[in-house]
């Protein structure tokens, strides 16, 4: 039994360091956080109980110790400099013919060019293949020993495969997504809000309590390796600390010149904010190491390397007006109107303000200097007014009491920060829902974008989405600015958009709380409109994946008359409002459904088998219940086999595993 115990642990351990390693470095989750959480809890019980069987590189990290009482101090062997910084292609290009005259080279130098995390560096020691001390860097020469703080970082590997004393340097970031949810929650609790991600990150370290650190959710990239394996370029010490396990960034790349670094700086400008973390620019390094010893360093920073920062993305300027916007369900949104300011780029004359308590959070009237940043959205925001500019001109800014559009008098829902126009015939909702249904990610109407919704619901063409299929030719084509072409081109959109794949028209009706990952799983689990509009709550919240709130709002949407009128106006137009199994080219043979594992296998190891049935689309959980699909079960299966016939799960060999991924679908019975 103690022997079934500690194998279990084992498996776990391995499944919940491949899955850490899927999501936070691939950046590729293969199963879904409940899943994941379900594992975590599995072997944080057993754990707790048997901490003899703890293996060294547990994910379960020992935290919630006693809180410390401070660090202690730790000189760094080699010092932690800091980088020069540029903010131009010409810096860049100095940058170049300095390190060509020193080398005494007059071809194209090669650089790596790496994303230059806007976060904490940090030194992290392994000895014997250990996480031995993590270190902050201080003032460069000494630093705090946060070796406890950094266990807690969950991409960070308490052991790696090599087993020579090593030493990496990296940084240690907060992803945005957590920074937001920390300061909400913060901001609940009363507490003092961080100002950004970099600072939270800041704050968490030094956090004398490890659980609260833990719970923060720190992830780290490393950049540098220092020890005696001999590598030619620093390129392949990336690499080398990437397969010894550690979080390399992905986006790191060589560059063959100075040119090609210009241009990788060009694209990470705009592209930067579709990362989940910021960066603050790219540092820039010569990638031969021997050429970087030959170029040394001065007492502030490394001679072979260079950090190219962007163009500030803050600027101040002038709120003229607040505009408040309708969208598609209803939610006033008041959009600050700015004196036009250059910023990171590009000119910007419109910023958001979220809603009405965020004016009142930063007490701001029209008038006011305010300071606006882009953030890892697109749109700016304002970040604060700046007080010392006010000349008592300035102007309160009044939440509206009827929306701006149909006048309706407006609606604040209890626990919501949202002011709503309660009318679902307001044209502003109206316009929106219809541009919702035709978007790409919809029913993908090429043609009928933002303009001609507006204007076909001014004219009173559309009045919801059903209208768009009783739209006609001849009408669209006497219209200002609709050429005869153009209206035939429209219709074609339209009558092909009825053929669109059930999940797109459920994601298309605008249910709220239903994105497209959710109608997808709606459209597979009832085939047709018909049978998702008659279901039950009780229905709906059984599947896996769907919450109560969505599940509720689903309910909800079906229920309301004027709704079912127009999915009638659809079907009666010939929308196909059922779901016939799409074949996809590649469908992967496993999608959708999921395994356990128990017992030994003859040809594969436990991540052998997890690898196999994740490749082929389908998910492995820790432990069975009534929604798990099949057992794949091997020698000495224990007590996971009693359970899976208990529960009707059907069972399988490795053997028929192989045959269910080669797409041989003679799946075995039940039970
Ligand atoms: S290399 C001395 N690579 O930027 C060179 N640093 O402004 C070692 N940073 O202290 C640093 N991303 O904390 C390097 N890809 C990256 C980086 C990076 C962020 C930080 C690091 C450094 C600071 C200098």
């Amino acid at each position: 039994m103690k022997e079934g115990i500690k194998k279990r642990m084992d498996e776990l351990v391995d499944l919940i360091n491949f899955h850490n390693l899927m999501y936070y470095v691939e950046n590729n989750p293969v199963i879904t956080d409940r899943e994941y959480d379900l594992l975590f809890s599995e072997l944080a019980e057993l754990e707790a109980a048997y901490p003899g069987h703890r293996r060294k590189d547990s994910p379960i990290r020992k935290v919630g110790g006693e809180p410390l009482d401070g660090f202690k101090s730790v000189d760094h062997a080699i010092p932690m400099l800091s980088i020069d910084n540029t903010y131009s292609k010409e810096e860049l290009f100095a940058f170049d013919e300095r390190i060509k005259k020193a080398a005494g080279i007059s071809g194209g130098i090669e650089y790596v060019v790496e994303l230059k995390y806007d976060g904490v560096a940090v030194s992290v020691s392994y000895n014997n293949g250990l996480l031995e001390r993590g270190a902050s860097r201080g003032d460069g020469r000494r630093g705090d020993d946060i070796t406890v703080n950094i266990k807690t970082i969950r991409t960070l590997p308490l052991v790696i495969g090599y087993k020579k004393p090593i030493e990496v340097r990296g940084e240690i970031y907060m992803r945005k997504d957590d920074f937001v949810r920390l300061n909400a929650e913060r901001k609940k609790n009363g507490l003092p809000l961080f100002a950004n991600p970099r600072n939270a990150t800041a704050g968490s370290l030094k956090n004398l309590d490890s659980a609260t650190v833990s719970s923060r959710n720190l992830q780290v990239f490393v950049y540098q390796y220092l020890g005696e394996e001999t590598c030619r370029t620093h390129w392949e010490a990336l690499k080398f600390m990437k397969e010894a396990g550690l979080p390399v960034n992905p986006h790191n790349a060589v560059a063959r010149n100075i040119s090609e670094v210009v241009s990788f700086c060009d694209s990470w400008r705009t592209g930067k904010s579709s990362l989940p973390y910021n960066i603050d620019g790219l540092v820039v390094k010569v990638n031969s190491l021997e050429l970087r010893n030959k170029l040394g360093s001065t007492n502030r920073a490394p001679r072979w390397t260079v950090a190219y920062k962007f163009p500030s993305e803050q600027a101040t300027t002038k709120l003229l007006e607040v505009k408040v916007q309708v969208g598609r369900t209803g939610i006033l949104t008041p959009v600050a109107m700015l004196d036009p300011v250059e910023l990171g780029g590009t000119t910007v004359s419109r910023a958001t303000l979220h809603n009405f308590e965020e004016i009142s959070r930063l007490s701001l009237k029209v008038g006011d200097r305010v300071l606006i940043e882009k953030g890892g959205e697109v749109i700016p925001k304002v970040v604060k007014n700046i007080p010392e500019y006010r000349d008592g001109s300035e102007k309160e800014i009044i939440s509206p009491a009827e929306c701006p559009v149909c006048g309706s008098k407006v609606k604040k829902y209890d626990g919501e920060v949202a002011v709503r126009c309660p009318n679902i015939s307001c044209p502003a909702q109206v316009k929106e829902r219809i541009i919702h249904f035709s978007s790409r990610n919809a029913m993908d109407i090429e043609g009928l974008g933002e303009k001609w919704v507006s204007l076909l619901v001014d004219m009173g063409m559309l009045s919801d989405y059903g209208d768009i299929y009783y739209l006609h030719k001849d009408k669209l084509a006497g219209i200002e600015g609709m050429a005869e072409k153009s209206a035939s081109n429209l219709i074609e959109s339209i009558i092909k958009s009825r053929n669109r794949p059930l999940s797109r028209l459920i994601f298309g009706l605008g249910i709220r709380h239903v994105g497209s990952r959710t109608s997808e799983i709606l459209a597979e689990k009832f085939g047709s409109l018909e049978s998702l509009s008659a279901a039950d709550m009780e229905t709906i919240s059984s599947i896996y994946e769907i919450g109560p709130v969505a599940a509720e709002s689903i309910k909800s949407f079906f229920s309301i008359e004027k709704n079912m009128s127009v999915i009638k106006k659809l079907e009666k137009a010939g929308v196909k409002t059922t779901g016939e199994a799409e074949v996809k080219k590649g469908v992967r043979s496993l999608e959708g459904l999921s395994f356990v594992i128990t017992g030994t296998l003859e040809n594969y190891t436990r991540a052998g088998v997890t690898e196999l049935i994740l490749k082929n689309g389908g998910r492995v959980s820790g432990s069975l219940s009534a929604g798990t699909d099949f057992l794949v079960s091997g020698r000495d299966p224990g007590s996971k086999l009693e359970k899976a016939k208990k529960l009707q799960v059907r069972i399988l060999g490795e053997k028929e595993l192989e045959d269910m991924t080669r797409g041989n679908d003679g799946f075995p019975e039940r039970g």
